[in-house]
């Protein structure tokens, strides 16, 4: 089987796939929480920023947005939604954009494509030097559990695309292997628990952190498919 990297393929049929995706009411709820914190971005940068969905309720709000993402496939249609915004083509784990953010965002688990600590500490530490004094991080994660119950979902297809999912258990990996017109592209995603994040963030001084589900805003329990982290940099 011809492979090609990760986010290629895929990215023309994305949108198609993600109709259903709540990303305004991520957006919402993010923002919700961190004024529960008193805090209120005005400016925001997006890990993982792939077709601009995500980003695109931010900039209806009017804050300063900018986004970065690994694959140029997906930039480029986000380009072409997002006329005007910079969208940087760099790698979670040693970017640098040059300038500092109230909010780092990373929504549907665009983190979890670093499939090692070592990996997302290294991200952390990159939006830690991309975030102003006090601002926060607010990323959406999956856990163990979540690609353990993704991996047994098997098959989704539609239209030319078909989704063969797996979770090996030895590696703690889940497998996307994501066919399109005939091709295919393999993803591995690594889930991460609440305390897991939680230890690499506090020991980089962010606090502080602390986890929650969408939309119910409660404490992730042990059979949490995702959560959200927040976590505030130091002041
Ligand atoms: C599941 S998509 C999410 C896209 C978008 N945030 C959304 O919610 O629709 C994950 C994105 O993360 C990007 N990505 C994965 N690993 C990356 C890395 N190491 N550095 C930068 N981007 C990466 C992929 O290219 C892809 O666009």
């Amino acid at each position: 089987m011809e492979r090609h990297r990760p986010f290629t393929l895929l990215a023309r049929a994305y949108d198609r796939i993600m109709d259903d995706v709540p990303y305004e009411g991520w957006a919402r709820f993010v923002l919700a929480v961190l004024g529960g914190e008193g805090y209120f971005p005005r400016s925001v940068l997006e890990l993982g920023v792939g077709t601009g969905n995500a980003l695109a309720p931010f900039l209806e709000r009017g804050l300063d947005a900018e986004g970065l993402d690994a694959s140029e496939a997906m930039l480029q249609i986000a380009r072409s939604k997002l006329p005007g915004v910079r969208l940087v083509r760099a790698d979670f784990r040693d970017f640098d954009l040059g300038r500092r953010f109230d909010l780092v965002y990373s929504a549907f688990d665009s983190l979890n494509n670093l499939t090692s600590p070592e990996d997302l500490r290294a991200a952390f530490a990159r939006a830690r030097a991309h975030l102003h004094a006090g601002g926060w991080l607010a990323a959406d994660l999956n856990t163990p559990e979540g690609l353990r119950e993704l991996g047994r979902e098997e098959v989704w297809e539609e239209e030319g695309v078909r989704l063969v999912y797996g979770y090996d258990p030895a590696s703690g990996l889940g497998r996307l292997e994501a066919w399109v017109n005939g091709e295919a592209e393999v993803h591995l995603e690594r889930g991460y628990t609440p305390e897991e994040v939680a230890v690499l963030l506090e020991a980089l001084g962010f606090g502080p952190v602390f986890a929650l589900t969408y939309p119910d805003a409660r404490e992730p329990d042990l059979l949490a498919d995702r959560f959200w982290v927040f976590a505030r940099a130091p002041a």
